[in-house]
């Protein structure tokens, strides 16, 4: 009899039917939890960003927003500010489809005192990356400008990045040096000069743009490359230091 109870027992758990309810609620759950993770993210996203408005950071005009990851790291200093002209910034988020990166690095953004950052459109900047300003510094970038992981943006005056930009990962982009160097018996000057990154511009990874260089429309900075002068528009630039090797381009996304 218990042996009866037991083999019509184990047929009922394994009847097809009940496996397939199983497996169902089974998925409906994980499906709920990740639901639950995503809303919880972007619930936290938008408190940090209301958190923001209300104490004046963030200047959005009309709808726009800044979604920030809830793990990346923030600070602003009195007077920093973040002016959304339109669209939103996306900022510490992974992307979505990329796998080489597989663990969360969390994004940094530290803000000076009286310092902008100026965002004209929808940018994504995503997780892993740097992005620090000196006191009244201003960096832009401009609509449709996509930052990969690991970059570092050092602004100590301006940074001006135009539209629909493409930067790969490990870059580093510094419009100062950080210490100071003179001839001896000089008196030592902290040196920041502008840079400006224009519209359509594609940066390799591993790249470092230094001070006071303008990269022209359309052109393409190569993997490794250190970019110490002016790159001129639709060209391609590779090597320390980097130098064209190729004129009036064409590149895609
Ligand atoms: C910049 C790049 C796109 C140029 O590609 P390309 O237009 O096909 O250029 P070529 O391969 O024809 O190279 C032209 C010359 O530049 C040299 N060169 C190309 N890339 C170089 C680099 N990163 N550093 C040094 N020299 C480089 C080549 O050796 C070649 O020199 P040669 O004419 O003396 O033989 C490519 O070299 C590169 O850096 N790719 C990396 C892309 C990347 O980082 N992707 C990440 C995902 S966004």
């Amino acid at each position: 009899m218990v042996a009866e109870a037991f083999a019509s027992a184990t047929i009922h758990f394994f009847e097809p039917k009940e496996f397939s309810l199983m497996e169902f609620s089974f998925k409906k759950s994980c499906k709920y939890k990740i639901v639950k993770y995503f809303l919880l993210q972007k619930t936290v996203s938008k408190l940090i960003h209301l958190f923001l408005k209300i104490n004046g950071v963030i200047e959005p005009t009309g709808s726009s927003k800044v979604f920030f990851h809830p793990f990346s790291y923030r600070k602003f200093h009195p007077g920093a500010k973040i002016k959304i002209l339109s669209g939103d910034l996306l900022f510490g988020y992974p992307f979505p489809d990329v796998s080489y990166f597989p663990s969360y690095t969390k994004s940094v953004i530290a803000m000076g005192e009286n310092s902008q950052l100026v965002i004209n459109g929808d940018v994504n900047i995503v997780n892993g990356c740097i992005i620090k300003l000196a006191k009244n510094a201003i960096l832009s970038i401009g609509d449709g400008t996509s930052i990969s992981q690991n970059n570092v943006i050092l602004c100590g005056a301006e940074i001006e990045i135009g539209k629909n930009c493409l930067f790969s990962w490990n870059i580093q982009i510094m419009d100062l040096d950080g210490h100071k160097i003179s001839r001896k018996g000089e008196i030592p000057v902290k040196k920041s000069k502008k840079i400006k990154i224009c519209d359509n511009v594609w940066i390799c990874s591993n790249a470092t743009i230094c001070k006071g260089v303008t990269i022209g429309e359309g052109s393409v900075v190569g993997a490794n490359s250190v970019v110490t002068c002016d790159i001129p528009p639709f060209s391609v630039a590779v090597g320390n230091p980097a130098k064209v090797v190729r004129e009036n381009i064409a590149w895609e996304k």
